[in-house]
Protein backbone atom coordinates (compact mmCIF):
# COMPACT_ATOMS: atom_id res chain seq x y z
CA UNK A 1 0.00 0.00 0.00
CA UNK A 2 1.50 3.33 -0.83
CA UNK A 3 1.25 6.03 1.94
CA UNK A 4 -1.46 8.87 0.14
CA UNK A 5 -1.00 11.36 2.92
CA UNK A 6 0.19 14.64 2.19
CA UNK A 7 0.10 14.70 -1.13
CA UNK A 8 -0.90 17.00 -4.04
CA UNK A 9 -3.69 15.40 -6.49
CA UNK A 10 -4.20 16.40 -9.56
CA UNK A 11 -7.88 14.33 -10.74
CA UNK A 12 -9.23 15.58 -14.64
CA UNK A 13 -12.78 15.09 -14.91
CA UNK A 14 -13.35 15.18 -11.31
CA UNK A 15 -16.40 17.29 -11.63
CA UNK A 16 -18.34 14.58 -11.28
CA UNK A 17 -18.81 10.89 -11.45
CA UNK A 18 -15.73 8.44 -10.96
CA UNK A 19 -13.43 11.15 -10.80
CA UNK A 20 -15.27 12.71 -7.83
CA UNK A 21 -15.44 9.78 -6.01
CA UNK A 22 -11.55 9.54 -6.29
CA UNK A 23 -10.98 13.16 -5.55
CA UNK A 24 -13.20 13.18 -2.70
CA UNK A 25 -11.06 10.14 -1.65
CA UNK A 26 -8.08 11.92 -1.64
CA UNK A 27 -9.60 14.48 0.03
CA UNK A 28 -10.76 12.27 3.26
CA UNK A 29 -7.28 10.80 3.53
CA UNK A 30 -5.09 14.10 4.19
CA UNK A 31 -4.15 14.70 0.63
CA UNK A 32 -4.48 18.41 -1.31
CA UNK A 33 -6.60 18.29 -4.42
CA UNK A 34 -6.87 20.19 -7.58
CA UNK A 35 -9.13 18.75 -10.30
CA UNK A 36 -10.21 19.88 -14.00
CA UNK A 37 -13.18 19.92 -15.95
CA UNK A 38 -14.75 20.78 -18.58
CA UNK A 39 -18.10 21.47 -16.89
CA UNK A 40 -18.55 24.85 -15.09
CA UNK A 41 -21.70 23.61 -13.15
CA UNK A 42 -20.24 20.13 -11.83
CA UNK A 43 -17.29 22.02 -10.78
CA UNK A 44 -19.23 24.75 -8.53
CA UNK A 45 -20.95 21.46 -7.18
CA UNK A 46 -18.10 19.82 -6.21
CA UNK A 47 -16.24 23.27 -4.60
CA UNK A 48 -19.45 23.84 -2.91
CA UNK A 49 -19.22 20.27 -1.50
CA UNK A 50 -14.99 20.17 -0.68
CA UNK A 51 -14.05 23.69 -0.12
CA UNK A 52 -10.65 23.13 0.20
CA UNK A 53 -10.29 22.14 -2.78
CA UNK A 54 -9.34 24.18 -6.35
CA UNK A 55 -10.47 23.44 -9.73
CA UNK A 56 -9.30 24.70 -13.19
CA UNK A 57 -12.79 24.61 -16.00
CA UNK A 58 -11.62 23.36 -19.54
CA UNK A 59 -11.48 20.62 -22.32
CA UNK A 60 -8.01 18.08 -21.08
CA UNK A 61 -8.08 17.48 -24.73
CA UNK A 62 -6.58 20.84 -25.35
CA UNK A 63 -2.71 21.15 -24.02
CA UNK A 64 -3.53 24.70 -23.22
CA UNK A 65 -5.81 23.73 -20.73
CA UNK A 66 -3.13 21.33 -18.93
CA UNK A 67 -0.80 24.01 -18.81
CA UNK A 68 -3.01 26.43 -17.01
CA UNK A 69 -4.21 23.27 -14.91
CA UNK A 70 -0.84 22.57 -13.91
CA UNK A 71 0.16 26.15 -13.06
CA UNK A 72 -2.88 26.85 -11.55
CA UNK A 73 -2.19 23.84 -9.02
CA UNK A 74 1.18 24.64 -8.51
CA UNK A 75 0.10 28.51 -7.68
CA UNK A 76 -2.26 26.50 -5.38
CA UNK A 77 -0.85 24.05 -3.81
CA UNK A 78 2.96 24.37 -4.75
CA UNK A 79 3.06 20.98 -6.40
CA UNK A 80 2.15 17.39 -8.25
CA UNK A 81 2.55 14.36 -6.70
CA UNK A 82 -0.04 12.44 -7.90
CA UNK A 83 -1.78 12.51 -11.63
CA UNK A 84 -5.34 10.73 -11.95
CA UNK A 85 -5.58 10.45 -15.59
CA UNK A 86 -9.40 10.03 -14.95
CA UNK A 87 -11.41 11.92 -18.13
CA UNK A 88 -12.75 10.15 -20.54
CA UNK A 89 -15.88 9.80 -23.18
CA UNK A 90 -17.93 7.10 -24.26
CA UNK A 91 -18.45 9.30 -27.78
CA UNK A 92 -20.65 8.73 -30.71
CA UNK A 93 -22.74 5.52 -30.71
CA UNK A 94 -24.17 5.10 -34.17
CA UNK A 95 -23.20 3.58 -37.47
CA UNK A 96 -20.09 4.51 -38.86
CA UNK A 97 -21.69 6.61 -41.95
CA UNK A 98 -23.95 8.50 -38.88
CA UNK A 99 -20.66 9.61 -37.10
CA UNK A 100 -19.85 13.22 -37.44
CA UNK A 101 -15.75 13.09 -38.02
CA UNK A 102 -15.71 16.35 -35.45
CA UNK A 103 -17.24 13.59 -33.17
CA UNK A 104 -14.57 11.03 -34.04
CA UNK A 105 -11.83 13.64 -33.74
CA UNK A 106 -13.26 14.94 -30.08
CA UNK A 107 -12.94 11.44 -28.96
CA UNK A 108 -10.10 10.68 -30.18
CA UNK A 109 -8.69 13.78 -28.61
CA UNK A 110 -10.09 13.04 -25.41
CA UNK A 111 -10.05 9.66 -24.35
CA UNK A 112 -6.09 9.37 -26.33
CA UNK A 113 -4.38 12.38 -26.83
CA UNK A 114 -5.17 13.70 -23.61
CA UNK A 115 -3.48 11.46 -21.69
CA UNK A 116 -0.83 11.45 -23.61
CA UNK A 117 -0.45 15.81 -22.87
CA UNK A 118 -1.02 15.01 -19.18
CA UNK A 119 2.15 12.79 -18.96
CA UNK A 120 4.09 15.05 -20.91
CA UNK A 121 2.83 18.49 -19.59
CA UNK A 122 0.61 17.38 -16.35
CA UNK A 123 3.90 15.19 -14.60
CA UNK A 124 6.06 18.01 -15.73
CA UNK A 125 6.67 19.34 -11.80
CA UNK A 126 6.62 15.45 -10.51
CA UNK A 127 9.77 15.12 -12.85
CA UNK A 128 11.73 18.22 -12.58
CA UNK A 129 10.44 19.51 -9.34
CA UNK A 130 11.54 23.13 -8.38
CA UNK A 131 11.46 24.04 -11.84
CA UNK A 132 8.88 26.64 -12.49
CA UNK A 133 8.89 27.09 -15.94
CA UNK A 134 6.05 25.20 -17.34
CA UNK A 135 7.48 23.19 -20.70
CA UNK A 136 5.49 25.64 -23.02
CA UNK A 137 7.07 25.36 -26.26
CA UNK A 138 9.35 22.81 -24.98
CA UNK A 139 9.02 19.66 -25.38
CA UNK A 140 9.75 16.62 -22.79
N1 LIG B 1 -18.82 4.69 -15.80
C1 LIG B 1 -18.41 3.52 -16.28
O1 LIG B 1 -19.12 2.50 -16.27
C2 LIG B 1 -17.02 3.38 -16.86
C3 LIG B 1 -16.58 2.14 -17.32
C4 LIG B 1 -15.29 2.01 -17.84
C5 LIG B 1 -14.46 3.11 -17.91
N2 LIG B 1 -14.92 4.30 -17.46
C6 LIG B 1 -13.99 5.43 -17.55
O2 LIG B 1 -13.82 6.01 -16.25
C7 LIG B 1 -13.66 7.42 -16.39
C8 LIG B 1 -14.72 8.17 -15.57
O3 LIG B 1 -16.00 7.70 -15.97
P1 LIG B 1 -17.34 8.43 -15.49
O4 LIG B 1 -18.46 7.48 -15.80
O5 LIG B 1 -17.18 8.92 -14.10
O6 LIG B 1 -17.38 9.64 -16.51
P2 LIG B 1 -18.50 10.82 -16.67
O7 LIG B 1 -19.07 10.70 -18.03
O8 LIG B 1 -19.43 10.77 -15.51
O9 LIG B 1 -17.59 12.13 -16.67
C9 LIG B 1 -16.87 12.53 -15.52
C10 LIG B 1 -16.46 13.96 -15.66
O10 LIG B 1 -15.56 14.17 -16.76
C11 LIG B 1 -15.82 15.48 -17.27
N3 LIG B 1 -15.28 15.60 -18.64
C12 LIG B 1 -15.77 15.03 -19.77
N4 LIG B 1 -15.01 15.38 -20.82
C13 LIG B 1 -14.05 16.20 -20.35
C14 LIG B 1 -12.97 16.90 -20.96
N5 LIG B 1 -12.74 16.82 -22.27
N6 LIG B 1 -12.15 17.66 -20.18
C15 LIG B 1 -12.37 17.76 -18.84
N7 LIG B 1 -13.38 17.13 -18.22
C16 LIG B 1 -14.21 16.35 -18.96
C17 LIG B 1 -17.33 15.61 -17.20
O11 LIG B 1 -17.75 16.97 -17.21
C18 LIG B 1 -17.64 14.92 -15.88
O12 LIG B 1 -17.70 15.82 -14.79
C19 LIG B 1 -13.76 7.74 -17.88
O13 LIG B 1 -12.45 7.76 -18.44
C20 LIG B 1 -14.52 6.55 -18.43
O14 LIG B 1 -14.23 6.32 -19.79
C21 LIG B 1 -16.16 4.47 -16.95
Amino acid sequence: MIARQGKSVLVTGAGSGIGRAIAEAFLADGNTVHICDVNPRAIEDFLRSNPGATATEGDVSRIEVVDRAVAEMLGHVGGVDVLVNNTGVAGPIAGVEEIDPADWDHTLAVDLSSHYQNLGHGTWPVRYPGERDLPGQRRW
